[in-house]
């Protein structure tokens, strides 16, 4: 299910160049004399009318300070004032007008929110987390989280996968030493999941075991839960511990915890600091990762 919110213009065209070229906005469907505006997963249509629906407040928001900050720069000459904190809403925001005087605002929450990511914003702002606050996930967010990853696609739709899940501070504290500083993420979160296959069922245990591993990381992000791919250790010890059949695959463990930071928002001496795969070099250009032949 979906929405969209209608205002009638009398300036179509302008409000539109408006949305899309200084706000960021894109056009989800042009019909005429009707234009309806995609942010993020917000969807708003203008409609000419002879007079202009300017009640209310649009508000966009973004997920951290930097993006506000960005946005302000970039819309300062119809922004009211600057960014700043507004503690009763605990919020960072400021204020603008649109070409025909609607009132728009430019937000970000400071506290944890459910899930509104898009698909598009999930796939973008996912990332490994290594550090976690203490705070235990709650029973109802778990069985969510794996009732979507009921749906990760198998082989023959075998569903041959199945996630072990562990809270126990000692198997937790073994599995974190399993290999020295590329497993340490283990310890940092509430729980470790080992994402397995039972070969019984499927002649493509690794293909169906990582294609869940990855459902796991989505659906988590989804949630607000941060989660670190964690693999190459010794499968056997790992089977041990977690009381999984010695035939069955294994493509990774994951911490599973709200994370400590947030990955996007930080200074690149923060992320150095908080872990060693932030160092890696930046993403490849799109032009690197695709050709036609
Ligand atoms: C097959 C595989 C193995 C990985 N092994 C580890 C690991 O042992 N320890 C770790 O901290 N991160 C591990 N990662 C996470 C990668 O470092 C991480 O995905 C990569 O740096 C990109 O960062 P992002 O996940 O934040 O986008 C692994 C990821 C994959 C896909």
């Amino acid at each position: 299910m979906s929405g969209i919110v209608f205002y009638k213009t009398e300036k179509l065209q302008e409000i539109v160049h408006f949305y899309t070229n200084r706000i960021g906005s894109e056009v989800w469907l042009d019909q005429g004399k009707c234009v309806i505006l995609k942010h993020g997963n917000m969807l708003f249509g203008f409609c000419e009318g002879e007079k202009a629906d300017i009640d209310g407040i649009l508000t966009f928001f973004y997920r951290t300070t930097t993006e506000v900050d960005a946005i302000y720069r970039r819309i300062e000459k119809d922004a009211e004032h600057s960014p700043r904190k507004n503690e009763r809403f605990h919020i960072y925001h400021f204020f603008g007008l649109d070409p025909e005087g609607r009132k728009i605002e430019f937000q970000t929450f400071l506290h944890r929110l459910k899930e509104y990511w898009s698909g598009e914003q999930l796939l973008l702002y996912r990332r490994s987390i290594r550090e976690f606050v203490a705070e235990d996930i709650s029973e109802e967010l778990l069985l969510k989280v794996f009732e979507v990853c009921r749906f990760a696609p198998t082989s023959r739709n075998s569903q041959s996968y199945y996630y072990v899940v562990t809270k126990d501070l000692k198997k937790k504290a073994i599995l974190a030493d399993i290999r020295q500083q590329a497993s340490k993420p283990l310890a940092a979160a509430p729980y470790v999941v080992a994402v397995c296959v039972d070969s019984q069922k499927t002649k493509r245990a690794e293909q169906d075991c990582c294609i869940a591993g990855y459902h796991l990381l989505l659906a988590a992000a989804q949630f607000g839960l941060g989660t670190c791919w964690i693999t190459d250790m010794n499968r056997e010890e790992v089977k041990r511990i977690l009381e999984i059949p010695v035939a069955d695959h294994i493509a990774c463990l994951t911490p599973l915890g709200y994370p400590a930071y947030d990955s996007l928002d930080s200074s690149e001496e923060e992320l150095r600091q908080v872990s060693r795969a932030m160092m890696l070099p930046p993403r490849r250009k799109v032009k690197e990762i695709f050709r036609f032949v």
